[in-house]
């Protein structure tokens, strides 16, 4: 098997990078949540040497990711884990979460299932980075996350672009709560959500 490749990892990876450096500043261990080829995971994890990126996917997607990490040789990159968001978590905890490119994927159950699931591993303070393209009180924010949207639901009707309330409810029930909205290129968006702490 060849590495996996994704075009669009290579062109969204420095400015996902010039975000969550400094927002990962501090943190020791980052869950990746949909780790997708693990281009992303190489890209973060050798310009954060001060923390371990620990990537996830569904099985299917742990022989590619293996692979990118195999080529890397880094230290801070542990083996992938098997974590589909409907199943069972990591123990945690993580002091921080980083998912790209997932939301429009995962059906509506799966990604308040993954709110819940990171409620559970991220430690309180700690922020979960969600990049991708997003609606915003009911609109698309561009005329292409329209399209892209239908094109989505037409292939799958549990795929579709996630509007920015629905994240906020799922967001709530997990113990989160959005601290920051940060537009990216190509009308994508990165939500940073912090996990409350429990009283
Ligand atoms: C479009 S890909 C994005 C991959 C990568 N994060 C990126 O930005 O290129 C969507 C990812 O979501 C993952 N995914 C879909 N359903 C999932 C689930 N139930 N649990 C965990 N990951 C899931 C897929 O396996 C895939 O890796």
């Amino acid at each position: 098997m060849s590495k996996p490749y994704s075009e669009s990892c290579d062109q969204n990876k420095a400015p996902i990078l010039a975000l969550i450096g400094p927002l990962f500043r501090d943190a020791a261990s980052v869950l990746e949540v949909g780790s997708g080829t693990g281009q992303h995971a190489v890209h973060f994890a050798a310009a954060l040497p001060h923390l371990t990126w620990q990537t996830s996917d569904v099985p299917a997607n742990l022989p590619g990711i293996r692979l990118w990490l195999a080529g890397a040789g880094l230290p801070n990159l542990p083996e992938p884990i098997v974590l589909d968001v409907l199943g069972d978590w990591p123990s945690g905890p993580f002091d921080g979460v980083f998912s790209a490119n997932t939301a429009h994927i995962m059906g509506e159950a799966e990604v308040a299932a993954m709110f819940l699931g990171i409620g559970r591993v991220l430690a309180p303070g700690g922020r979960f980075a969600l990049y991708g393209p997003f609606r915003m009180a009911g609109h698309h924010t561009s005329e292409s996350n329209n399209r892209f949207d239908a094109w989505l639901r037409a292939r799958d009707p549990r795929m579709g672009v996630r509007d920015l309330d629905d994240l906020r409810s799922w967001a709530e029930a997990g113990g989160l709560r959005l601290v920051e909205d940060v537009p990216m290129p190509v009308n994508n968006r990165t939500l940073i959500w912090e996990r409350v702490a429990s009283s």
